[in-house]
């Protein structure tokens, strides 16, 4: 059985201080996987430390490429252009939905078959929805029952497709557009609503085109990629954490720095400021297509918002946390949330049954929640359910509690951010 480690977070009077986040986890995986489709050495600074990342380099160095780290601890790729090796045993994504189903979309355009396997929460999670449009690509791909992992993804030749992506998923636009590229003719990718924009951003930075209408994007298939040299904005969504955690004291200061600010991944600073946060981005710049910045937010009176629609696609790695803050803010309502049901937890139940642990008031909808303001919550026992994002929303959560919170399995914050219980001890002021 697995060892699981439980962490306890004691209340705290403050948030304040300066912070540089980890890497941004989908830019780092979708250079890894780019960088192993250029020709020659692409080099990443400030690659993302977690678990998640490490399991995509680990699938890139199955498929033939030398994957190293140098001594200023920068991730160093020698691409084999389009084409891979076929791996001597099955490709494992561990509990990286970004891994499985982006991944995919290359494997599906090589000339051999890949198995892809993951831990068992990714070994629950929906696979119809790169199945379904990489098999009109011209793929044959077996699953377990329900269309999930593990999955047997028999290579050919690709061809183009037009394709509308019927749920809001920036991981399957990009598996598509990686597969379009390998592929022959045209792929175009239509999506419901704009999601995270990162693939079509990374595809450009390793020089290829890549054309957006609206709501649709455009590959040519053939396209040739060049390495690239990159340093990693910060990832926002490990940000978001402790922004949340500031908008909820009175007196809280934060400043976080180089952390990526792409309009696509940064709606929670539109929330927070709806809240009545007073937010401030200085030294903004553009590296690869992405925008990176410092943020400084400074707490106000928490006004009560709602979040549906595109919003929420938007937000969906942040919703967990904001939930978890809800109760002491002006009160929060989400809508059409039910994609939270199919992450790494079912993080609509999660966020109910924690809240409900510490003592809140909550009503779950079918596809979201309806959380009160100015609520007083208790300290409690908090599952984290193998999931990084609910453990780390529920130590903001803990920090404005009466009385102390353990947060059982609280070690999975590995997945994305290691060093989180680290950084947020030098935060708090207790
Ligand atoms: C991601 C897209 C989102 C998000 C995940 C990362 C990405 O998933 O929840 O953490 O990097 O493209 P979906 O594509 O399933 O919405």
């Amino acid at each position: 059985m697995r060892e699981t480690k439980s962490v306890i977070v004691q209340p705290a009077r403050n948030v304040l201080g300066s912070l540089r986040v980890p890497g941004d986890k989908s830019i780092s995986h979708r250079y890894a996987m780019l960088a192993a489709l250029a020709q020659g050495r692409s080099r990443f600074e400030n690659f993302s430390p977690g678990a998640d990342c490490a399991s995509t380099l680990g699938c890139v160095r199955a498929l033939g490429c030398a994957v190293e780290r140098d001594a200023q601890g920068a991730v160093n790729i020698e691409g084999l252009g389009s084409q891979l090796q076929a791996p001597g045993a099955p490709l494992d994504c561990g509990n990286s939905g970004s891994t499985m189903r982006m991944l995919a979309g290359i494997v599906a355009a090589q000339p051999f078959t890949s198995e892809m396997i993951g831990d068992e929460s990714l070994s629950r999670r929906p696979m119809k929805r790169i199945i379904e449009p990489l098999t009109k690509m011209g793929a044959t791909i077996d699953s377990a029952d329900g269309g999930c992992a593990p999955l047997r993804i028999k290579g050919t030749k690709l061809h183009g497709i037009e394709y509308r992506v019927p749920v809001a998923s920036a991981q399957v636009k990009t598996s598509l557009l990686f597969a379009g590229l390998l592929a022959g003719g045209q792929t175009t990718v239509e999506e419901p609503s704009r999601t995270r924009d990162h693939g079509e951003l990374a595809l450009r930075a390793f020089g290829a085109t890549v054309d957006r209408q609206r709501n649709a994007l455009t590959i040519l298939g053939g396209q040739t990629l060049h390495p690239l040299e990159a340093y990693i904005p910060g990832d926002v969504s490990s940000a978001a954490f402790f922004l949340c955690a500031a908008a909820i004291f009175p007196e809280s200061n934060l400043v976080i720095d180089g952390v990526l600010l792409n309009p696509t991944r940064s709606a929670l600073l539109d929330v927070l400021a709806a809240m009545g946060s007073r937010i401030s981005m200085v030294r903004v710049e553009v590296q690869q297509g992405e925008l990176v910045g410092t943020v400084t937010l400074m707490p106000g009176p928490n006004k009560d918002v709602t979040i549906e629609g595109a919003l929420t696609a938007l937000l969906i790695d942040e919703l967990p946390v904001l939930a978890a803050i809800a109760p002491f803010t002006g009160g929060l309502e989400v809508r059409d949330a039910s994609e939270l049901r199919v992450k790494e937890s079912d993080r609509l139940s999660a966020v109910t049954q924690n809240l409900r642990a510490m003592g809140a008031e909550v009503e779950q909808t079918a596809d979201g929640w309806r959380i009160p303001g100015a609520q007083t919550l208790h300290g409690a026992e908090i599952e984290s359910f193998g999931d990084h994002r609910i453990a780390m929303a529920f130590a903001m959560a803990a920090l404005r509690a009466e009385g102390e919170t353990r947060i059982h399995d609280a070690e999975c914050v590995g997945i994305s951010y290691p060093s989180f219980f680290e950084d947020l001890d030098r935060l708090v002021e207790r």
